[in-house]
């Protein structure tokens, strides 16, 4: 008999559950579906081993069975402490022909609810290869392809490769946080139990797929400094990625992680949202759309007129945090709320973040300050009573709130995003030495054809150029039809 399949999930008996929610998300994910449809015969992926580190939600179950199908071995991990959805987890470990008693799916190690000592253990799990080469009879093997949401998997191998390599210039910080304390706990846990893995795996690794702006920024700066040692697949800067996922999912997963997390009703509230760029962008329009009055506020002169364009306040939180009934920071930047400004605002106001770390939010000075008392509402919704009388009322301790208080973007938006994921992890399999070192961008047509797989499931009709048409504005009948520095 196979051997069991390896997994640290909250219970297999969700399965069945997770499984009905599966089906119904491939219905909303068009692009995913065809490319089962176009390559599971060819099976482009094979010998492909992903380790993934991504949101463990129902449409993450649909793109790790893509990857399944299309010849790819995974083990999996969510890269957020509270973004795991159980059922989906547990589906994905029970696979589409499994039962509880005889999984027969994908390795995942995620629950909702990880500490961040969890959190980090559970990625070492997913990076851990070896019930795979023990299956194989071989030695060793470990991932060949990363697929990451905000960088950590692969930060983890870099920092982990770097402390074997050069221990005196390691990176360890001197004063870690809480977060950099569990990790570097899982890298040194690692470092004793299996010397030279890290070493081992990074030189396995053909190369990265990145799924969010935060991460992107990370691994763009890991290369600009000189240290990042495998080609990175940029998908959230596929125009399908960033103007859709970021913009129009987080347009209905915002609202929802609100209305989830504390059933208040927006409209005719003051809501401020820190940052207009994708997220930003989204986020306002959802609010003002819910009835809310909204204030923006940008450190970008573009997109600070941009706000003002588009109809709404520009100002500095600390000008008018005292008229805020609901604040959502959006910005991939740290310190963006800090105690003063939560001082300040209105009694139960609700405070949440929707950018991918939780230092947007100074959440640690939060929990230094004297006098402030934690009352928990619900999971992931705690009041803060402030030693001034007020109380702010925090959503998923400063985490994701889109992802913590509700199960993210949906499945049609994910579509897009994981049509372009699978596009990455098959052009870093296909060609591993095409890329250099460095951050690049799937091409054009790509882009286009991850949009046109999802154009019928609509009802789109897409006018056809003429060649008249075509030679007139110098682009082919079949695109790309636009330049590089086209912003959409
Ligand atoms: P972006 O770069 O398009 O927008 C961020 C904006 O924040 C920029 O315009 C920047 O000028 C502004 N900003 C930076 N520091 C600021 C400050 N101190 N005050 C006010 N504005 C400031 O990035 P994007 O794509 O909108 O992503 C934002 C964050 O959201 C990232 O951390 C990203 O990883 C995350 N994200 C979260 C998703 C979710 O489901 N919750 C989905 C997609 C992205």
């Amino acid at each position: 008999p196979a051997a069991p399949i390896d997994h640290q999930v909250r219970d297999l008996g969700l399965a069945e559950a997770g499984r009905h929610q599966i089906r119904l998300a491939e219905h909303e994910m068009p692009g995913l579906m065809a490319l089962r449809r176009r390559h599971a015969a060819e099976r482009p992926l094979q010998g492909a081993r992903i380790t993934g580190s991504l949101h463990m939600t129902v449409q993450t179950a649909v793109l790790i069975e893509t990857l399944v199908a299309l010849g790819a071995q995974v083990r999996w991990s969510s890269c957020n402490i509270f973004s795991t959805q159980d059922e989906a987890a547990a589906a994905v470990v029970v696979g589409p022909d499994g039962t509880p008693d005889d999984p027969c799916g994908v390795p995942v190690f995620a629950w909702k609810g990880e500490t961040v000592d969890e959190y980090w253990r559970l990625l070492g799990r997913a990076f851990d290869w070896s019930g795979e080469a023990a299956r194989a009879g071989a030695d060793w093997i470990g991932p060949n392809l990363i697929l990451d949401d905000g960088a950590d998997a692969t930060a983890f191998l870099h920092l982990g490769a770097r402390a074997e390599q050069v221990p005196e210039d390691a990176g360890r910080p001197e004063r870690p946080g809480v977060e950099e304390q569990a990790l570097w706990a899982e890298i040194d846990r690692i470092l004793a139990d299996r010397p030279g893995w890290f070493t081992g795996a990074a030189a396995g690794i053909i190369g990265t797929s990145e799924e969010t702006t935060t991460g992107v920024h990370r691994l763009a700066h890991l290369d600009r400094i000189g240290r990042l040692r495998w080609p990175v697949i940029d998908v959230n800067d596929s125009v399908t990625k960033s103007k859709f996922d970021n913009r129009y999912g987080i347009r209905h997963s915002l609202p929802d992680g609100l209305d989830r997390g504390t059933d208040v009703l927006i409209g005719g509230k003051v809501a401020f949202v820190c940052g207009y760029g994708d997220v930003g962008k989204g986020a306002a329009e959802a609010l003002r759309g819910q009835g809310a009055r909204v204030i923006v506020s940008e450190i970008d002169p573009i997109c600070a007129l941009q706000a003002a364009m588009d109809g709404f306040q520009v100002a500095r939180l600390e000008d008018v945090a005292g008229e805020v009934d609901i604040l959502i920071t959006a910005t991939g930047d740290r310190d963006v709320v800090t105690v003063p400004v939560l001082l300040a605002l209105k009694d139960h106001a609700i405070v949440g973040n929707i950018g991918h770390f939780d230092n947007e939010i100074d959440m640690a000075a939060l929990e230094a300050l004297p006098g402030a008392e934690r009352v928990r509402i619900k999971p992931q919704v705690d009041e803060w009573r402030l030693p001034n009388g007020r109380s702010v009322l925090v959503l998923s301790e400063g985490r994701l709130l889109n992802l913590g208080n509700a199960t993210g973007h949906p499945s049609f938006v994910m579509s897009t995003s994981f049509t372009n994921q699978v596009l990455a992890q098959m052009e870093l399999f296909a060609a591993p030495d095409r890329h250099a070192v460095g951050v690049h961008r799937l091409p054009k047509t790509l882009d286009e054809l991850v949009a046109r797989l999802h154009l019928d499931a609509l009802g789109v009709r897409l006018t056809e150029l003429t060649s008249a048409q075509a030679d007139y504005l110098d682009v082919p009948v079949e695109g790309p039809y636009k330049p590089e520095h086209y912003r959409y």
